[in-house]
């Protein structure tokens, strides 16, 4: 029986029966704006109340306007600023978004130095929760459907031989439920949340589904979800 991780966050461990199974890579899709970068901050916020260690690779957005936006919607965190000067949680952005955005060269080199780059974060932090957000910009680097299938099953197998458990967020083009297209990394990676936005902008219905989960049960329901200042609300059956 894998062991399973809590994640702590209100009414996803009940949609996970549980929790995520531990050291499972687990694909966060969504539109623009669907609460990707809030889920998994959050992620490892409620990991590190339970005295474990995260570190979040910000590829999209620098560090500070990330925060900033962390905070100012998760009014109800107060140990954020805690976490991070204590190093439990550790946000990195500068340095290897540069690297990913290097044009030019060779592709499949500058993306084995993300992945050894995020390795040695992960050794030197002692992470056990990671967070890549996100690995869309990857997909526009690596022109080569072969190559980039290829980088991802490395990354993959490097979290996984890290011994991590982790968060990994993906731009899905389509919002709408039963538009989601299956790109690969929802084979490579061991699960799927996907997070979705129908309805108009003013009365936005937000949504969530876990597609699929390796090592574990989990409900095949489509439930909504809330951002809250102390978190999500996922509104599982029986939360
Ligand atoms: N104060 C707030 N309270 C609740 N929700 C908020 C608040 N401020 C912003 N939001 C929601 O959070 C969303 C942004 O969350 P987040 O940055 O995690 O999305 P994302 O999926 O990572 O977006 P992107 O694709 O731009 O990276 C906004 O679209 C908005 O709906
Ligand atoms: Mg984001």
């Amino acid at each position: 029986m894998v062991k399973q991780i809590k994640t702590g966050i209100f009414g996803l461990d009940s949609v996970l029966f549980g929790g995520i199974p531990e050291h499972n890579q687990v694909v966060v899709a969504g539109g623009p704006g669907a609460g990707k970068s809030l889920l998994s901050f959050e992620f490892l916020y409620r990991s590190a109340l339970e005295g474990e260690i995260g570190i979040m690779f910000s590829l999209d957005e620098e560090v500070d306007k990330l925060l900033e936006n962390v905070k100012e919607v998760f009014v109800g965190m107060e140990k954020i600023d805690e976490f991070i000067k204590e190093g439990r949680i550790t946000v990195i952005g500068e340095g290897l978004s540069d690297s990913v955005r290097q044009v030019g060269g060779d592709t499949t080199y500058q993306f084995g130095k993300v992945v050894a780059d995020i390795e040695a974060y992960v050794k030197k932090t002692g992470a056990t929760r990671v967070v890549i957000d996100s690995i869309s910009l990857l997909d526009l680097m690596i022109n080569d459907k072969i190559i980039y299938r290829r980088s991802m099953l490395a990354l993959a197998s490097n979290l996984r031989r890290l011994g991590v458990t982790s968060m990994i967020t993906v731009e899905s083009e389509s919002i709408d439920r039963g538009k989601l297209e299956f790109v690969p990394e929802y084979f490579i990676f061991d699960g799927i949340i996907a997070l979705y936005q129908n309805g108009e902008e003013d009365k936005r219905v937000l949504s969530l589904e876990v597609i699929k989960m390796r090592g574990g049960k989990h409900s095949f329901m489509t439930v909504p979800y809330d951002i809250a200042s102390d978190g999500f609300k996922i509104y599982a059956q029986g939360t």
